[in-house]
């Protein structure tokens, strides 16, 4: 495991205006690098580099839109052609019952959470892969949850997404091992955090702020995989006993 050092460094997170992202980019902006971030509301993205004058750079755009995926992809590659690290943070969780009768919002839904959760992930990733791999330090840190494990019943296609991710962590990472060692693929599984997403159902949950503080130290240590919080326990029950780890987070 190669350390990174993230001083100077340029460095996207996606969803970087409120939330874990906006923590993220505290903690990266205390380490003195320059942080790029993405998000819908611009008001949310202005407070942000208020807060970190001279480090930040704003980019609007909705990333459940492919043409905003490959815009973001465009104006990267040639305005920040050394972005060395990608932190792929911007989610969406709907809770829904996919046997209620709102079949269209829910395919609405589940589009939408398929498009942001996994398709701007995925194309962010490819499509930045030969600015990274330019550079002669990368990484790409892409974020799951426990429900990659094993899915929540009332969030189903959420937890499909997360799989999803996690999977392609894994694949990314060996097809880098072999081509590309220098750039380093890390997934970081989050335990339950209080923010917007959760505000309906976040007692016990960590603060946003200690978990962006425990990616930010995983990603400096060079870890391929950094357990947040109550993960780390659920990898050892998953290991262990499988059923048990799933009837926790059913
Ligand atoms: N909170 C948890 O318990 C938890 C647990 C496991 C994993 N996670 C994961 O952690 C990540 C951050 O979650 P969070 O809890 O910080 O959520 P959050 O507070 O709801 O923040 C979501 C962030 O994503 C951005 N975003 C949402 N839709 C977007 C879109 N269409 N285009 C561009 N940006 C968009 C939001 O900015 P705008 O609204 O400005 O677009 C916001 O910055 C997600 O990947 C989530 O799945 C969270």
């Amino acid at each position: 495991m190669a350390t990174f050092d993230l001083k100077d460094k340029t460095i996207l997170v996606t969803g970087g205006g409120r939330g874990i992202g906006r923590e993220i980019v505290r903690n990266l902006a205390g380490l003195g690098a320059h942080i790029i971030i993405v998000g819908r509301n611009q008001a949310d993205l202005d407070q942000v580099a208020k807060d970190h004058p001279g480090q930040i750079t704003t980019l609007s755009a909705d990333l459940s839109k492919q043409k905003d995926v490959d815009r973001i992809i465009a104006q990267i590659s040639k305005d920040h052609p050394n972005l060395s690290v990608l932190i792929n943070n911007a989610g969406i969780q709907f809770v829904a019952n996919l046997l209620s009768d709102d079949t269209k919002a829910n395919i609405a839904g589940a589009r939408t959470e398929v498009a942001l959760n996994v398709d701007a992930l995925m194309s962010l990733t490819i499509g930045l892969l030969p600015v990274l791999k330019a550079q002669p330090q990368a990484a790409v840190v892409n974020i799951s949850s426990g429900l990659a494990i094993a899915p929540k019943e009332d969030a189903p296609i959420y937890s499909a997404t997360k799989a999803a991710v996690r999977s392609f962590c894994m694949g990314l990472r060996y097809q880098c091992q072999t081509d590309a060692p220098h750039i380093q693929i890390t997934e970081a599984i989050m335990d339950l955090i209080a923010t917007d997403m959760t505000r309906d159902y976040s007692d016990g949950a960590m603060q946003p702020a200690d978990a962006a503080k425990a990616l930010v130290d995983g990603l400096q240590a060079g870890k391929p995989a950094i357990w947040i919080g109550r993960t780390k326990f659920l990898r050892i029950i998953n290991l262990i006993c499988p059923p048990l780890a799933r009837k926790i987070l059913r």
